[in-house]
């Protein structure tokens, strides 16, 4: 029995998880063996704005131990100006629960959707591993004198040699283990000449254990120039927490926009895992049957892939393959299709495929 707490959270997340979780469903039924049981969540802005609970460090902690990965939509509403309870829900959840690899695949399905001329799937197909729970975004700092015109305001980076390593570890046995023969690091220690000297150091050490696969380092202003120049040279790629948000944003670009991209949140070691659609919460239309499901399910065949079940996550792969082969998608891929639409089409092809299968 896998367990998976369901955090739809937000906007659009509550009508993409809804997809996710059918999709899945529709899977369990023809798939001997395969038995979900779903936790639902009412974190998120609703419940923040009612009781003033954003997601509480004990309830975080006794959802992780009693389930096996925590399936998250999306978090923000304009009605938190402040999105306090995003943070509690985001960050907090991969600060506390050191889910320390943030792993985004890019990986273009059709070529209609590359926004490069001349570039096939074949050409983009890179995962990026962004480290998650230091660089800028720990929330140390503070402001001084705010909101006069002699206000300071800090924010630090924090780097640890024990959070860098774990990462670019991560990333290289992740390249040896699926026979990917290209690592590039990126930073920019040529400007950040204390957290990004730690990085260039470590990768060095890291790299060296791994003679067989070709490593390279790159700035990330370079970086992202390289990506949209070749991105047919990156097959697995390593940074920090600030690029790799950035980086990432990029990729989905190149794999067809926000609606196709999917990630997960692991601490390999504890064996909890978040996954999340990387969009966001989409106020701009919310509740239209607008949003693009896709990101969403594949989503879920990075949670299946996590917790074992690679054939299954096959299967969704192949049906979202589908989906964009036969346009049955939403207005912001081209298409003509309502969620719901989408999701009775993924539905329907999981079962097909599953059949097939048996
Ligand atoms: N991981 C997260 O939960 C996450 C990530 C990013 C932003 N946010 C939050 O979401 C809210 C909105 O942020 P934003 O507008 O900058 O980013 P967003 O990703 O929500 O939306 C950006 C644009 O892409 C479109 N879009 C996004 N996902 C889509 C989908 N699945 N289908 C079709 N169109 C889609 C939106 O309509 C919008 O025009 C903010 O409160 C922000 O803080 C949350």
């Amino acid at each position: 029995m896998l367990r998976i707490a369901v955090l739809p959270g937000d906007g659009i997340g509550n009508e993409v998880i809804q997809v996710g979780v059918d999709v899945l469903k529709a899977l369990e039924e023809v798939t001997p063996g395969l038995e979900i049981a779903y936790e639902w969540l009412d974190y998120g802005a609703e419940r923040y704005l009612r009781d003033g609970v954003g997601f509480p460090n004990d309830e975080r902690e006794a959802i992780a131990d009693r389930n096996d990965a925590i399936y998250l939509g999306a978090v923000g509403d304009p009605r938190v100006p402040g999105n306090e309870h995003a943070r509690e829900i985001i960050l907090e959840t991969r600060f506390n629960l050191d889910l320390y690899v943030n792993l985004r695949p890019c990986k273009l399905l059709d070529a209609r959707f590359c926004p490069l001329a001349g570039k096939g799937v074949d050409d983009v197909d890179f995962t990026v591993f962004r480290e998650n729970t230091e660089g800028l975004y720990t929330g140390i700092g503070g402001i001084f004198k705010k909101g006069t015109a002699d206000e300071v305001a800090i924010q630090s980076s924090i780097n640890t040699r024990k959070g860098v390593e774990r990462i670019i570890r991560t990333a290289y046995r992740f390249a040896d283990e699926h026979g990917h023969g290209r690592v590039c690091m990126s930073d920019k220690s040529n400007a950040l000449r204390y957290g990004h000297d730690l990085w260039m150091r470590v990768w060095k050490e890291v790299a060296a254990e791994y003679p067989k696969i070709e490593s390279r380092h790159l700035y990330i202003d370079v970086l992202t120039m390289e990506l949209v120049r070749h991105p047919e040279d990156f097959e697995v790629i390593v940074t920090s927490n600030l690029f790799g948000d950035i980086v990432t944003d990029l990729g989905a670009a190149l794999q067809g926009g926000l609606g196709m991209a999917a990630s997960a949140n692991l601490n390999p070691e504890r064996g909890i895992g978040m996954f999340e659609p990387v969009h966001g919460s989409a106020p701009d239309i919310a509740g239209q049957g607008k949003a693009n499901p896709i990101a969403a399910v594949a989503t879920t065949a990075l949670m299946l892939q996590s917790l074992g079940r690679p054939a299954e996550a096959r299967i969704v792969e192949a049906a979202v393959a589908r989906a964009l082969a036969e346009n049955a998608t939403t207005a912001d891929l081209g298409g003509s299709s309502s969620t719901s639409q989408v999701r009775d089409f993924l539905v329907q092809t999981v079962r097909e495929l599953s059949a097939g299968n048996t």
